[in-house]
C-alpha cells in the first residue's frame, strides 16, 4: 500500500510530480482554457471586484501563495482568510467578491461555514478541493477538483501543491475571461506550468541531501524558516509541516519582518532555512533575502538554503546549499516547500515517530 516507502507522507511526497501532471491535465485546449467543473458565469466572473481565500491551516498557505500570481495576472485584490477569522468577523463580502475554498477534505467544518456565510451576503463561492463529493465543492457555486489521488497521511503534501496548481488554473482562467492576458501570454505561463511536473521530479530525484540533513539535525528544539514574496507562505508552511508531525518548535517568517523582533531569537547553532528568490527575476528581491542571510548568519545561525541552480551569490553566506531548477518567480513555490516536507518526513521518521498519525491530528476536522 505504501509503495515500498516506510509512511504514506514519503509515498505521497514522492507522487507530487505525476499529480501536479494529472492536475493540469487537459486544461490548455485549442488556447483556451476550459474548467469543465465551472458553473459560474462568465459575466459574473467579469464583475468580481475582490477574491478573498478562505481556507485552515496548509490549505491557507496554499491560498497565500496564490495571492500573488492572481494579483499580477487579474489586478484583483485577493486576501487571504483563515476560515474561523472571516465567520466569526463581520467581514466586507458583496455580490461581486468571489470567494475562493480551498480545503482537501471539503468537510472542514470552518470552511463550511465561512462558504456559508459568504454565499448568505451573495458572494460566488469556486471550492477547490480533493475529495469529490464532499460536503464543501457541493454547497459552492462550482468546484474546481485536483486530481492528485487520495492523501492518506494526516500532514498535507501533494494536495497541497495541487490547491496551487488548481488555482493557478483558475487565476488564469479569470485573466482570460477579463482580458489582462494576452492568449499568447497565458499560452507561454501554461508551458511553464507544464514543465513544473519534471522539474518536481528532479527535486525528488535530489532528495538523499535532505534526507541526510534531516537525519543529522534529528536532536533540533527550534528551526526557523524565512523567505520574500512566494518564499513566505513556503516557509510557513515548512514550519508548520516540522511542527505537526515532528513536534519541533519551528517558525516561519517574512524575512523583511527579522529586524523587527524574530532577528533577537538567533543564536549560535540555531538552524534557520532561507527560501531564496530566482536572481534571473526580481533582482532587488533576490538581493534582499542575501542580506538576510548574511545578518543571520553574522549572528552565528546556521544557514540551509534553497536556492536556484547556478546562484552562486548564495555560497559564502550558506552551510548548506539545496538546489532547486530554475522557473519563474512565481512558480518556484511548488519547487521550494519540496525539501521542507522531505526534511520534516525524514526528521520525524528518525525520531521514530508515527509520521502518517501524529498525535492530537486528524485528517479531517469535521468539528469547529
Ligand atoms: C497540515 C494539514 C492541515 C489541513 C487543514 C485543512 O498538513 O493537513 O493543516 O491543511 O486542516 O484541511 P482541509 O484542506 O481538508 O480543509
Amino acid at each position: 500500500q505504501k509503495g515500498g516507502y516506510p509512511s504514506f507522507m514519503a509515498k505521497e511526497i514522492h507522487e507530487q510530480a505525476g499529480a501536479i501532471a494529472d492536475t493540469l491535465l487537459g486544461r490548455l485546449v485549442d488556447g483556451k482554457l476550459h474548467l469543465d467543473e465551472k458553473a459560474i458565469d462568465d459575466s459574473v466572473l467579469r464583475s468580481v471586484d475582490k477574491i478573498v481565500v478562505v481556507a485552515c491551516g496548509t490549505a491557507a498557505n496554499a491560498g497565500a501563495v496564490v495571492k500573488y500570481a492572481i494579483e499580477h495576472w487579474c489586478r484583483i485584490p485577493v486576501e487571504v482568510e483563515l476560515a474561523h477569522e472571516f465567520r466569526y468577523r463581520d467581514p466586507v463580502v458583496t455580490e461581486k467578491t468571489l470567494v475562493v475554498a480551498i480545503s482537501q477534505s471539503g468537510e472542514t467544518m470552518d470552511t463550511l461555514m465561512a462558504v456559508r456565510h459568504a454565499q448568505e451576503q451573495g458572494a460566488k463561492v469556486i471550492a477547490i478541493c480533493n475529495t469529490r463529493g464532499s460536503t464543501i465543492p457541493r454547497e459552492a457555486d462550482a468546484a474546481l477538483y485536483l486530481y492528485v489521488g487520495p492523501e492518506i497521511a494526516v500532514a498535507s503534501t501533494k494536495a497541497y501543491l495541487g490547491q496551487i496548481a488548481a488555482c493557478y488554473l483558475l487565476g488564469l482562467y479569470l485573466a482570460q475571461v477579463r482580458g489582462n492576458l494576452f492568449p499568447d501570454e497565458i499560452a507561454q505561463i501554461m508551458e511553464d506550468l507544464h514543465a513544473l511536473p519534471e522539474k518536481i521530479q528532479q527535486v525528488l530525484d535530489a532528495s538523499a541531501q535532505v534526507e541526510d540533513l534531516a537525519k543529522d539535525m534529528k536532536d533540533a528544539t527550534s528551526v526557523l524558516f524565512l523567505g520574500r514574496h512566494v518564499g513566505y507562505p513556503t516557509a510557513m508552511e515548512g514550519a508548520l509541516k516540522l511542527k505537526e508531525i515532528a513536534y519541533i518548535h519551528a517558525e516561519g517568517f517574512a524575512a523583511g519582518e527579522l529586524k523587527h523582533g524574530p532577528i533577537a531569537l538567533i543564536e549560535e547553532g540555531q538552524p534557520v532555512f532561507v527560501i531564496v528568490p530566482s536572481p534571473r527575476g526580481r533582482d532587488v528581491l533576490h538581493s534582499k533575502v542575501i542580506s538576510n542571510i548574511q545578518e543571520v548568519r553574522a549572528r552565528g545561525a546556521r544557514t540551509l538554503v534553497i536556492a536556484e541552480e547556478g546562484d552562486d551569490e548564495v555560497l559564502p553566506y550558506a552551510d548548506v546549499v539545496i538546489r532547486i531548477p530554475q522557473t519563474r518567480t512565481l512558480f518556484a513555490a511548488l519547487l521550494t516547500v519540496i525539501p521542507l516536507q522531505i526534511f520534516a518526513c525524514e526528521l520525524a521518521t528518525a525520531k521514530g515517530l508515527d509520521v502518517d498519525q501524529p498525535r492530537n491530528l486528524a485528517k479531517s476536522v469535521t468539528v469547529e
